[in-house]
């Protein structure tokens, strides 16, 4: 049975109190927190485990390194890749998306080429698309949103076209929580030999992914918003893609020989993993992996889905309130502004009680241009979450509203 009680006492964190108050945490689209078996699991392989992979001979070494690649496992299973080597450890969802931006796209976008973008994309997949483009000498494409917050897929036949090289649109938006059916983008850009690369980020949390049946080319997502360590993320590819696809970072590891004359490189993931991975992180992110794995996927929906819809009566209820993001079958995610009232001194009003919520343009300013607001506020939900936070959330905004329009 999921027991929001009990998974609570899992995170230390939430027994914190801010100002004198209990932290109600509702910000973990920004970053989530962590349960103890990942905080554990870091702080033991520091304490006892630590040692380069790949590279030595000596126990810790293959201790360490085989642990990396059971990490590496366990996350292609969890999101149901083919097979392990799918898997690219990267610094996070930006270097996982630049990778295929600067790799793929200095190698297969050319002058007079064009690539599609959806307009509620966070910054991370729509700016390195930009620089390709210029690099290039393409175009980029903007797939629009509706004001529910909904993708145009009807423009998908004016957008997409025998020149296009890439579509690239998220799984769930960070700031509207829209789950887009993404079967439509992406068979329109197979149809037309694109690829499909998908954000993930949010949408691994909620609702989880099969990358296989969803076909996508590329997949990413960051370790820190999936209850794993800060400074890992996953670059998910079709293998034949990696193949094909060229070296991003150049250095140690990721090469097979090397002569001033001539370098080859190593086979997929290692090719686009230069350097000293972050091996403990990616041992802490596959944790994370493992402590999800404990619960049924469709009690996390069910749970967070009752806290988005709680959120959305209470929240709506206010007088001047605006929600933006009203598509059916959004993940738990509200961000809203309320009429007269500046989206910062909410979020700092908030704060004062102990509610974390995030405010601002969540890097995602292409969405705020098209609701015509400067910033929103956002309440990001989890696993850990409850009712009462909720609640609290709705009488903080309440009582922010009575101070600041009087
Ligand atoms: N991308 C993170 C967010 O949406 C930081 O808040």
């Amino acid at each position: 049975m999921f027991d929001v009680e009990k998974i609570r006492e899992e995170f230390p964190i939430l027994e914190r109190k801010v100002y004198g108050r209990p932290l109600v945490y509702l910000d973990s689209g920004a970053t989530a927190q962590k349960p103890l078996s990942v905080i554990e699991t870091v702080d033991r392989l520091h304490r006892e485990g630590n040692a380069n992979i790949h590279r030595g001979v000596h126990l810790l070494s293959e201790e360490a390194t085989e642990l990396y690649e059971a990490a590496r496992q366990r996350i292609a299973d969890f999101i149901g890749a083919s097979a392990k080597e799918e898997i690219v450890f990267t610094a996070g969802a930006t270097a996982s998306l630049n990778t295929v931006a600067y790799a793929w796209g200095d190698a297969f976008v050319g002058a007079g080429d064009n690539i599609v973008v959806s307009e509620m994309e966070h910054h991370s997949n729509l700016v390195p698309w930009q620089l390709v483009a210029q690099r290039r000498g393409a175009e980029v494409r903007m797939l629009p949103i509706d004001d529910r917050g909904a993708l145009r897929l009807e423009l998908l036949p004016t957008l997409v076209d025998s020149r296009t090289r890439v579509v690239a649109v998220t799984q769930a938006s960070n700031t509207l929580g829209t789950r887009p059916d993404l079967r439509p983008v992406i068979e329109a850009a197979h149809a037309v030999g694109a690829i499909a690369v998908v954000d993930g980020c949010q949408g691994v949390v909620h609702g989880g992914v099969d990358v296989r049946a969803l076909d996508c080319d590329f997949y990413a997502f960051s370790g820190h918003k999936l209850y794993g360590p800060t400074g890992i993320g996953v670059l998910y590819g079709k293998r034949e893609l990696l193949d094909r696809m060229p070296p991003f970072l150049g250095g140690g590891d990721m090469v097979d020989r090397v002569s001033f004359a001539r370098t080859t490189f190593a086979p997929v993931p290692l090719k686009f993993e230069a350097g000293t991975a972050n091996f403990i992180g990616a041992i802490g992110l596959g944790e994370a992996v493992r402590f999800l794995e404990r619960f049924d996927p469709a009690e996390i929906e069910a749970h967070e889905t009752a806290l988005l819809t709680r959120a959305t009566e209470r929240l709506s209820a206010i007088d001047g309130l605006r929600i933006y993001g009203q598509t059916p079958d959004k993940c738990a995610i509200v961000s809203f502004n309320i009429e007269g009232v500046h989206p910062y001194d909410v979020g700092m009003i908030l704060d004062k009680l102990g509610i974390a919520v995030r405010t601002g343009q969540h890097c995602a300013e292409p969405v705020m241009t098209h609701f015509g607001v400067t910033g929103m506020c956002r309440a990001s939900f989890a696993l850990y979450n409850t009712a009462a936070e909720v609640d609290a959330l709705a009488a903080g905004v309440e009582r922010a509203v009575r101070m600041l329009r009087n």
